[in-house]
């Protein structure tokens, strides 16, 4: 009769175990009893990079990436960027159910009415170089929150955290709008909190002279519309890295300015800024097939194709796409938009794509619409992490409530020598 568990047999012993299997995973601790002699520690399983690894369960974000699906708490991304407005999907996300119209009021009110930051926090960010990326600038502000929230280490209360959280999500487009000010020589714009998540944040960025910045329609539910897509994606490096760091009882600034540095990188929330510099430097749609051959010969990457869990067209990108179209109605043709078409079209004939399972990824399109925003490429994970900032709370938050996580600490297989005595520098 078919049993939830599976058998190993140790060759070097000949002895037989059984482990269970529980939600398609046998656990590695399970493993530590096999023992190839009194002494041996145990069987470990080992994984770089966490390849066939779940580190965590959760509730939150379901990829699946064979069929192309991503749901927030069970809802399609689709519906929700459809149908959805950003702060209502940030709250879905928290806390598991879609608000109440009370609910959603309470909550918008609560974000919006402490996206203000301490005048000490703006002298800061002055201190940085005229030319300092928005990115680093990010990093350090955020980082810097918790020297101004000294109770922002007791993390197991609940009701600080939900304080904790709800700063920080009222907090980062702030940050981020003042790194842009600051990058652009320009005067940093304080929030209007009558405008909203994302009115607010394009006020913050382009208001000039004017009393009162008019915001575009169009631009702001583009804006809105980017922001759900980007607001959470399961256990990717950035948010791995919030769990991990996390897991020390840090306060949620140092983890989440940790998170933000893991989404810096160009392999991951960096990519949308390489994609744009990728298009940049081929220049010509006439210029796809050399720059395709290039890339299939091992000259670099198709940036914003790939990815380590779909393995079929990114839902996002497909969703992106549609909003570039809007967005160009306002703004005009992004030129570079031909290129990325192309690039997509032959990539997605070739066999060395094709058999890579490589799509287009959420990275490949949204560039291209922030850039025709008029928002500098350097800008470009920073506007990632301003959404990513719901996902990143959710999941440390999940973490610090889930009574099976510990400290993060993996195992190591130890390459480096056997112990030897020290040689003094005279005899070397
Ligand atoms: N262009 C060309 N070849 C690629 C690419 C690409 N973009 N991505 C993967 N490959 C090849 C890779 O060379 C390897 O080939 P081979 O088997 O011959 O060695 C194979 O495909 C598998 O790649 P991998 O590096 O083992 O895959 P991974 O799961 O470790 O990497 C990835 C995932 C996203 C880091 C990678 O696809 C990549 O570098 N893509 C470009 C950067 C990018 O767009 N990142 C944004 C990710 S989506 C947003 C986010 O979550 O941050």
């Amino acid at each position: 009769m078919a049993r939830d568990s599976l058998t190993i047999t140790d060759n070097r012993t000949g002895k037989s175990y059984e482990v269970p299997v529980e939600a398609g995973t046998i656990r590695a601790v399970d493993l530590r009893q096999i023992k190839a002699g009194a002494d041996d520690f145990g069987l470990m399983s080992y994984d770089p990079a966490f390849i066939n690894t779940a580190s965590t369960r959760s509730a939150i974000t379901e990829v699946d990436g064979e069929r192309g699906i991503l749901l927030y708490r069970g809802y399609p991304i689709e519906q929700l960027c459809e149908q959805g407005t950003y702060l209502e999907i940030a709250y879905l996300i928290l806390n598991g159910e879609l608000p109440t119209a009370a609910q959603l009021e309470a909550w918008t009110h609560e974000v919006l009415h402490h996206t203000f930051v301490h005048e000490n926090i703006k002298e800061l960010m002055q201190a940085f170089r005229y030319d300092a990326h928005p990115m680093g600038m990010f990093i350090s502000t955020v980082a810097a929150l918790s020297s101004f929230y000294p109770e922002a280490s007791d993390v197991e209360s609940a009701e600080n955290r939900r304080y904790l959280i709800t700063r920080l999500i009222a907090k980062v487009p702030t940050i981020a709008a003042f790194s842009y000010r600051h990058n652009r020589g320009l005067p940093y714009v304080y929030p209007n909190n009558n405008l909203s998540y994302c009115g607010n944040f394009l006020s913050m960025i382009f208001k000039m002279s004017e009393p009162e910045y008019r915001v575009n329609r169009t631009l702001e539910q583009a804006l809105d519309i980017l922001f759900i897509m980007h607001a959470d994606h399961e256990q990717n490096c950035s948010t791995n890295a919030m769990r991990a760091i996390g897991s020390s009882r840090v306060d949620p600034f140092s983890a989440l300015a940790g998170a933000a540095a893991a989404l810096y990188g160009p392999l991951h929330g960096g990519a949308n800024e390489a994609v744009l510099r990728m298009l940049a430097q081929i220049g010509d749609v006439r210029q796809v097939p050399a720059f395709i051959e290039r890339v299939k010969s091992g000259e670099g990457r198709l940036m914003g194709f790939g990815h380590r869990v779909y393995k079929n067209y990114d839902p996002r990108a497909r969703l992106i796409k549609r909003v570039a179209e809007q967005v160009f109605e306002v703004t005009g043709r992004n030129p570079l938009i031909d290129i990325a078409v192309e690039l997509e079209r032959i990539a997605l004939q070739d066999d060395y794509f094709v058999s890579r399972k490589l799509y287009p990824n959420v990275d490949f399109y949204s560039g291209i619409i922030y850039q025709v925003m008029g928002l500098p490429v350097d800008l470009f994970p920073v506007l990632f992490a301003i959404p990513r900032t719901v996902g990143w709370l959710a999941q440390w938050e999940e973490m610090i409530m889930d009574p099976e996580q510990k400290i993060a600490r993996p195992r190591q297989i130890y390459t480096g020598p056997a112990q030897r005595d020290y040689v003094p520098l005279k005899k070397r």
